[in-house]
């Protein structure tokens, strides 16, 4: 072997830094779990004891914890003080859920790779997939949160009116349907943007059905939001002006199927939004943080989602916009167009 010294020590630098990481993520989903980060980023500087004391946790956890967030350079240490504090790039990232980049609900998702791992090491064996229902709880309210960030700062704002002529149906009154809606975040939110239309959301989960009913009931939506327990290829018709799938449609084990149902459901001038997680069409292009995040949560995720279903395409969380073209090519829709896109998400807007 022709070790090369430089490059070893630099491949071991990379490797400590990302197992420092990996070794904190379950510190991530505690501090946001018993809202450490939420409660040191308002009402620090704090002491361990004093961290401790306004979330009612043990000071000896505490105290280790803060070291490990202080080695992370999630929150800053003042030896002179030995007080912590969140520097406001800190808060917003940890500690602001409404902030446009939250990441506190990250944990929940890694947390849920790792409690599933040994149905997806089981399923590399095997070949057969690991539905949504039989994924661990954090999974389904993990993505809920960290997708919120982006459908929260953008959706209304940016990728609607993106759309040809949808923002103008849904303030004179819309029908729109969000298949594979989840807990439903995206379906709130442009129900409470839009009072003159009606929202439909469908997933075939039922948990995540009953999660979404109970938040649209808490937000005081009414009759304008329904919820129901469907697949993307059963869902009832309704001449809907809007279809939208939220991140959802590469977990579907049949793909072309799903969009020919949507085709089907739509009123003749309507429209589907797609949005995927963004990416290049060739391997190469998605070799970088993003991709390697999407990749990671490909492989345990997405893919063993859509083997578990019909035909099984398992198109992959970068399946890139070439793909998607096809399955909606496919689907029977003849136009199809980039609306917009951000750093973590493609918006494609397809039309019969
Ligand atoms: C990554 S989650 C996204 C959820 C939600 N759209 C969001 O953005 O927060 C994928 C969703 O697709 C749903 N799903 C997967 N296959 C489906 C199918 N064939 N029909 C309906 N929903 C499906 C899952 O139950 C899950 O809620």
């Amino acid at each position: 072997m022709d070790v090369n010294p430089d490059r070893l020590n630099a491949f071991i630098g990379k490797m400590l830094g990302d197992v420092g990481a990996a070794m904190n993520a379950s510190l991530m989903l505690i501090g946001d779990k018993l809202g450490l980060y939420k409660t040191l980023s308002e009402k620090g500087p704090f002491t361990s004891t004093e961290l401790a004391q306004a979330t009612d946790t043990s000071e000896r956890y505490v105290r280790e914890w803060l070291a490990a967030q202080a080695a992370s350079g999630y929150v800053e240490y003042d030896a002179a003080t030995g007080k912590f504090s969140m520097t406001p790039e800190q808060t917003m990232v940890f500690g602001d859920e409404d902030s446009p980049v939250f990441m506190g609900a990250v944990g929940s998702l890694v947390s849920a790779t790792l409690l599933d791992e040994p149905k997806i090491s089981q399923a590399f064996k095997t070949g057969k997939g690991v539905g949504w229902n039989r994924r661990s709880e954090c999974l389904f309210c993990g993505t809920a949160r960290f997708f919120r960030t982006g459908y929260k700062h953008h959706l209304v704002q940016e990728w609607l009116p993106a759309l040809d002529g949808v923002v103008e149906k849904l303030e004179r009154g819309a029908k729109v349907a969000d298949v594979g809606c989840g807990h439903g975040v995206s379906t709130r939110l442009m129900a409470q943007a839009f009072p003159n239309s009606r929202f439909l959301g469908f997933d075939y989960h039922p948990g995540s059905i009953e999660a979404a009913r109970r938040a649209a009931k808490q937000a005081g939506l009414g009759d304008r939001v329904r919820f129901d327990v469907h697949s993307a290829k059963t869902y009832p018709a309704a001449g809907y002006d809007l279809v939208c799938m939220f991140d959802c449609l590469h977990d579907m084990g049949d793909p072309v199927g799903a969009m020919t149902h949507v085709r089907e459901t739509m009123a003749a001038d309507g429209t589907c939004m797609l949005v995927e997680p963004f990416a290049g069409d060739r391997l190469e292009e998605n070799l970088n943080p993003v991709g390697r995040i999407y990749y990671a949560a490909s492989t345990v995720i997405c893919t063993p989602a859509s083997l578990d279903q019909e035909v099984g395409l398992a198109l992959g969380a970068q399946a890139g916009e070439a793909r998607l073209r096809d399955v909606a090519g496919k689907a029977g829709f003849t136009r199809f167009r980039r609306a917009t896109e951000t750093a973590f998400n493609l918006i494609l807007e397809a039309r019969a």
